[in-house]
């Protein structure tokens, strides 16, 4: 899987000095520090790291649905190069129904309890109705409309290997399993044609064998569609299984970037490296990283220096004393650590 990308084509994706503060305990907290990320179309990009290392308010941000308590202080976030940031709320429901859609890990909180599968996933087709243009929709009566829009979920359950799937359009969320409603989730995001998909830990709350299928039917939807992703995950396994490059973040910062057959080949970040060797090499605990000892530092006080000091292998005299800034190393290829600077690469 290389993606379909072209050098200096206009990125899906683009993340600049991104650093966004959280209001915690009546101050400002730096909980993302100058996050670099690009997603070139047709390139499916894992962000991994440790739980609170800032994997999702990146993503949060990228969709403009901060918390109330956060704000940028810096940076540039541009989808298919149109600034998010600093766009009014209208604007950007605009801009996310055209370029985005979020998976989350939960689908029973995205799924409307009281509307059956089929009846919500053409609600689309109300808010936009160009979708139908393709197969005629503006021209059709209201009736006809209607049936080509079941006919397009339906075709879109199927898509997602959901099995009967004119009979689940009629069924209601409950009475579907969790790796069916996640199916059904990510029916609902390709349906609209995103531009990027984001997809949040959406294996995590399933069993072994489902998020084995979940992840597989993603890898098969990305051969087929050229699906663009942003896969957020602590799995080195399945950044391995469905990434084509990887931004390992470390307390709010992304410490190493490349494509993900050099990390895996030769990771140059003491963080990265024991996140390659925390992978479970059968079918062990995915989410504890037991190679690494020690915890991320809490936001709301984080050591000097490299945030990872505390716990790294490596630590010599200038970690202590100032926060490595990121170092090219080869094309698209940076990491951020004092092993790598000036004269030392
Ligand atoms: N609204 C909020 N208020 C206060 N702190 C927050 C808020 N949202 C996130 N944080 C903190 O910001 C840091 C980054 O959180 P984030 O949710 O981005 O982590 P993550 O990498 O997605 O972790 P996980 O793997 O557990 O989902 C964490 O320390 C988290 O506790
Ligand atoms: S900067 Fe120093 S402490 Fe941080 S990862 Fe590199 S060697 Fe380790
Ligand atoms: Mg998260």
């Amino acid at each position: 899987m290389s993606g379909v990308a072209q050098p200096g084509e206009t990125a899906t994706l683009e993340v600049e000095g991104l650093s966004v503060e959280l209001g915690i305990g009546g101050r400002w907290v730096r909980a993302l520090n100058d996050v670099n990320l690009t997603v070139r179309p047709g390139e499916a990009l894992g962000l991994v790291g440790e739980s609170g290392s800032g994997k999702s308010l990146t993503a949060l941000a990228v969709a403009g649905l901060l918390p109330d308590n956060a704000r940028v202080v810096a940076g540039s976030i541009r989808l298919r190069g149109e600034e998010v940031l600093g766009r009014s709320e209208a604007q950007l429901n605009r801009l996310r129904g055209r370029s985005l859609a979020f998976i989350f890990q939960n689908p029973t909180s995205y799924l409307n309890p009281l509307l059956t599968i089929g009846a919500q996933i053409a609600e689309v087709f109300e808010v936009r109705p160009e979708l139908l243009l393709a197969e005629g929709g503006d021209r059709l009566g209201r009736g006809a409309r209607r049936e080509l829009a079941w006919r397009k979920v339906v075709e879109h359950l199927r898509l997602v290997h959901i099995p009967d799937p004119a009979r689940v359009a009629r069924q209601y969320p409950f009475e579907l399993s969790g790796g069916m409603q996640q199916r059904v989730v990510i029916a609902m995001a390709l349906i609209r044609r995103p531009s990027l998909v984001i997809a949040d830990e959406i294996t995590t709350a399933l069993d072994v064998t489902v998020q084995a299928q979940i992840l597989s039917l993603l890898a098969e939807l990305r051969a087929s569609l050229g699906m663009t992703l942003l896969l957020i995950t602590h799995d080195m396994g399945i950044v391995a299984q469905l990434a084509d490059r990887v931004a390992v973040m470390y307390s709010g910062s992304v410490v190493e970037a490349s494509d993900v057959m050099s990390l895996f080949a030769e990771a140059r970040h003491p963080y990265a490296r024991a996140l390659l060797e925390a992978v479970p090499q059968i079918d062990g605990d995915a989410t504890t990283l037991r190679a690494i000892p020690g915890g991320i530092p809490a936001i709301t006080n984080p050591p000097p220096g490299c945030r990872f000091h505390l716990r790294c292998a490596r630590v010599f005299e200038p970690c202590v004393l100032a926060v490595p800034t990121p170092v090219t190393l080869g094309e698209r290829h940076s990491v951020a650590c004092h092993l790598y600077g000036e004269g030392r690469v």
